[in-house]
């Protein structure tokens, strides 16, 4: 096995070199002659062979790879050992930082792979251009794959929405915390109910209409009479300008 391991590695040519300087030493009866008495007396395992010192051996010079703090065989460890911790500490500090960094990456690259592509992002908004809308009018826009209401509401109905009791809803809501601008209703066009999509301009109170079932909602989207239990949901949306409204 170790014959074996020697002739594959690196260390080949210097453990051949130790084999044959062993074996021509410890060659019986011409060895003892050749050897002086002294050091056959120290070196000797047996009466038929002496074992050497092997100093014939090169040894593999590293002082190119070795800080020059420990290339002296003279110098104490012990004064060396500040240069060699700070070495030891900026390896460990260098490899840390390396090692958080690539995870990080590793970290950011996953989880940006789950996050949704750009153009679905771009349909999970709706700009929608206000001018297009007259007064009075309700418009239908597919958002999300859902209908969505954008209603341009008359100083008439802006006032009465804002002056319902709110005692007698049943989803109790302020006019004024379902809107932004109170000109505008925005709301998604699915019944609460079971999910229809409710008629506009329609209805008991001239909001919207669920002929499914008979739901009745104002100009503000709340449930006035019917089953829907609740009122018509607001979306997020925001105004970047007076004549646009950002919806998503
Ligand atoms: S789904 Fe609208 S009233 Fe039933």
């Amino acid at each position: 096995m170790m014959s074996l391991a020697a002739r594959c590695g690196a260390f080949s040519p210097y453990l051949q070199g130790t084999k044959h300087a062993v074996k021509g030493v410890v060659f019986p009866g011409a060895v003892k002659d050749a050897v002086p008495a002294a050091v056959n007396t120290l070196y000797s395992t047996s009466p038929g062979g002496i074992r050497l010192a092997h100093t014939d051996i090169k040894v593999p010079d590293f002082s190119d790879y070795r800080r020059p703090e420990v290339q002296d065989p003279n110098k104490s460890s012990q004064e060396s050992s500040e240069a060699r911790r700070a070495f030891s500490y900026l390896v460990t500090g260098a490899t840390t930082v390396v090692g958080v960094y690539a995870a990080k990456t590793v970290v950011t690259q996953f989880v940006s792979s789950m996050s949704a592509s750009a153009d679905v992002l771009a349909l999970s908004k709706i700009e929608i251009k206000l001018g297009d809308i007259p007064e009075g009018k309700n418009m239908t826009f597919k958002w999300r794959g859902k209908p969505l209401f954008v209603r341009h509401r008359t100083e008439k109905e802006i006032a009465t929405e804002a002056a319902v009791n709110m005692a007698e809803l049943r989803d109790p809501q302020h006019d004024k915390d379902r809107v932004v601008n109170p000109s505008w209703v925005i709301v998604l066009g699915v019944c609460t109910h079971l999910g229809c999509v409710p008629i506009a301009n329609a209805g008991d109170f001239g909001g919207y209409y669920c002929p499914c079932h008979g739901s009745h909602y104002d100009a503000s989207g709340r449930i006035r009479k019917g089953p829907a239990p609740l009122n018509l949901e607001v979306p997020y949306y925001e105004f970047p300008d007076e004549e646009t409204v950002v919806v998503g």
